[in-house]
């Protein structure tokens, strides 16, 4: 476990969030951990070896039933490298839930992640979404606590800007090794805004101008999760737009002209894009996950006038 260097550059991640049964508290089972299993063993036997985690997903059980199948078979977890994240608190009977990136709140979270994945140490750990109330003063006694004990290689920040981003490492004084953000084929507003510049449409895009550029210039690496757009254009839901028809269509005609899957074209139009973006795959299947891991490859063959087609095609409407 963890012999991979620090923050390594794979381009596909494995999202654990389907793992470890429901979301209730209900306790998971032997069923869960086989599952896990399957889809762990997929992963790493496809390529995919980093591991994206939560303290809250399925409560807790995600994480869980990872540090089960690491118990399982330990051999299986060489070279693999896991990040997870914290500031969520999930509502509760009455309670809403709201979010915590107190110091206190964020070491417990840690914590309680470690122990529940069974390791020593998180290769990052990432804030999950800003919380208003957060000051970077009193957090970054504990963040550089974390750091110089080993229990995490590096921080990492999810659906932050820019600016959120620029006023966080500036005060917590260490570079910002990661930033998550929902990106795909589907949810495209993060490159629709750099094209709608200066543009009436443009108005309508609310993503926070200039994030993409910020993480490239400070080595920031980009994550998209919800990569697979949970199989829009993979036939995992029915399309509802004649955009969605068309997509589905072209991603279809490119996967048979290069023998390969819908996913790996899908993936392939983000990796193709030269901030080097790594997709997180939520797919626990393991047909689907060995069905993903040639999309590096697949971004490499895909030509500039394709990448446009398929964009024009989801986007449903010619460029500016
Ligand atoms: N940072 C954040 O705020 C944040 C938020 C959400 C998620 N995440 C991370 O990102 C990962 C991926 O996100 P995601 O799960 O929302 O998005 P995703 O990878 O786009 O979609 C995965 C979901 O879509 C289903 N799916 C995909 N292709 C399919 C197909 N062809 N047919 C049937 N079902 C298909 C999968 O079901 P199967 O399992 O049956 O394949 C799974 O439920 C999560 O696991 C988590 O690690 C991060």
């Amino acid at each position: 476990m963890m012999t991979q260097p620090a923050h390594q550059t794979s381009r596909l991640l494995f999202g654990a969030m389907g793992l470890g049964g429901t979301w209730t508290d209900e306790p998971y089972g032997e069923s869960d951990i086989d599952q896990a299993e399957a889809a762990i063993t997929a992963s790493v036997e496809a390529g995919i070896t980093v591991f994206d985690h939560a303290d809250i997903y399925r409560r807790g059980k995600s994480e869980a039933v990872f540090g089960e199948v690491l118990r399982r078979k330990p051999a299986l977890m060489n070279g693999v490298t896991v990040q997870t994240k914290c500031g969520i608190v999930l509502p509760a009977g009455d309670r809403d839930g709201y979010y915590d990136l107190s110091a206190g709140s964020v070491v417990a979270a840690l914590e309680g992640s470690l122990r529940r994945l069974q390791v020593d140490s998180v290769d990052v750990l990432l804030l999950h979404r800003p919380d208003p109330l957060l000051n970077p003063r009193t957090l970054k006694p504990a963040v550089h606590s974390l750091l110089q004990e080993g229990k995490i290689k590096a921080l990492g920040v999810s659906n932050m800007s820019a600016a959120q981003m620029d006023y966080l490492q500036t005060e917590l004084d260490i570079p910002i090794a990661v930033n998550q953000l929902e990106m795909s084929l589907s949810k495209r507003d993060w490159v629709e805004s750099t094209v709608l510049v200066n543009h009436p449409t443009g108005a309508a895009t609310d993503f926070p101008h200039g994030t993409i550029e910020w993480c490239r210039r400070n080595g920031t690496r980009l994550q998209a999760w919800g990569a697979l757009a949970q199989g829009l254009y993979s036939q995992a839901r029915e399309t509802h737009t004649p955009a969605d028809a068309h997509a589905t269509d072209l991603v279809r005609q490119l996967a048979q002209e290069r023998n390969t899957s819908a996913e790996a074209i899908v993936l392939a139009w983000l990796l193709k894009h030269p901030a080097r973006i790594e997709a997180v795959i939520g797919s626990t299947n393991p047909e689907r996950i060995r069905a993903s891991s040639d999309a590096p490859r697949q971004a490499e063959l895909m030509t500039t006038s394709e990448w446009y087609a398929l964009w024009t095609a989801a986007r449903g409407a010619p460029l500016p």
